[in-house]
């Protein structure tokens, strides 16, 4: 049981300092985009967006971020998918 207990909370801390920052705002001269990252990180493995290497910085051009954010959210009929909505001036 403490053991358990032990174990949670070392998740919890590792969980907490991984992510530097609840939401990241993404520069983009049509809108900056804001990124909810705990809220994505509470309901999909981190591995869909990092990769198998360790989470960290993330390079993102308009393509790939197309192809990840907005794809997913298509495909799952869930999240933004209209310009404007990801974009806000
Ligand atoms: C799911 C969210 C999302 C949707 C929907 C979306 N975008 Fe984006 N877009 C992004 C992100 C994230 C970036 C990358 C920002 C960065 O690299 O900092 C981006 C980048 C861009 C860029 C490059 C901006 C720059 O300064 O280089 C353009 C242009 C763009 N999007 C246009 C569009 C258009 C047009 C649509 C609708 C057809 C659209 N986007 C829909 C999230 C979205
Ligand atoms: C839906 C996609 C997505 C998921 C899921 C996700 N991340 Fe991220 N993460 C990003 C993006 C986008 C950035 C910002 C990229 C940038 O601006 O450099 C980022 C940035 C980071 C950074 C660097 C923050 C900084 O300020 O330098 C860390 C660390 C990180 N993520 C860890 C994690 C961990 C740990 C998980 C799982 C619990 C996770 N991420 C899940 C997309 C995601
Ligand atoms: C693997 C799937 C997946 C990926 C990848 C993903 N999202 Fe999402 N996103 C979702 C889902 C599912 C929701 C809806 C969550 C909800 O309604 O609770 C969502 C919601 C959002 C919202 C609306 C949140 C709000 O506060 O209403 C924004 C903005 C968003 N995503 C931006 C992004 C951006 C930018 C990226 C890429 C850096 C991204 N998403 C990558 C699945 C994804």
């Amino acid at each position: 049981m403490k053991k358990m207990l032990a174990i949670a909370l070392l998740l919890a801390f590792t969980a907490g300092t991984a992510i530097a920052s609840d939401t990241v705002v993404m520069k983009a001269k049509n809108g900056d985009v804001t990124f909810d990252h705990k809220a994505h990180s509470g309901i999909m493995d981190c591995k869909v967006c990092h990769g198998d290497a360790k989470p960290g910085k993330v390079e993102l051009d308009k393509d790939a971020a197309h192809a990840l954010c907005k794809d997913c959210h298509v495909k799952k009929s869930a999240g933004p998918t209209k310009c404007g909505e990801c974009h806000k001036k």
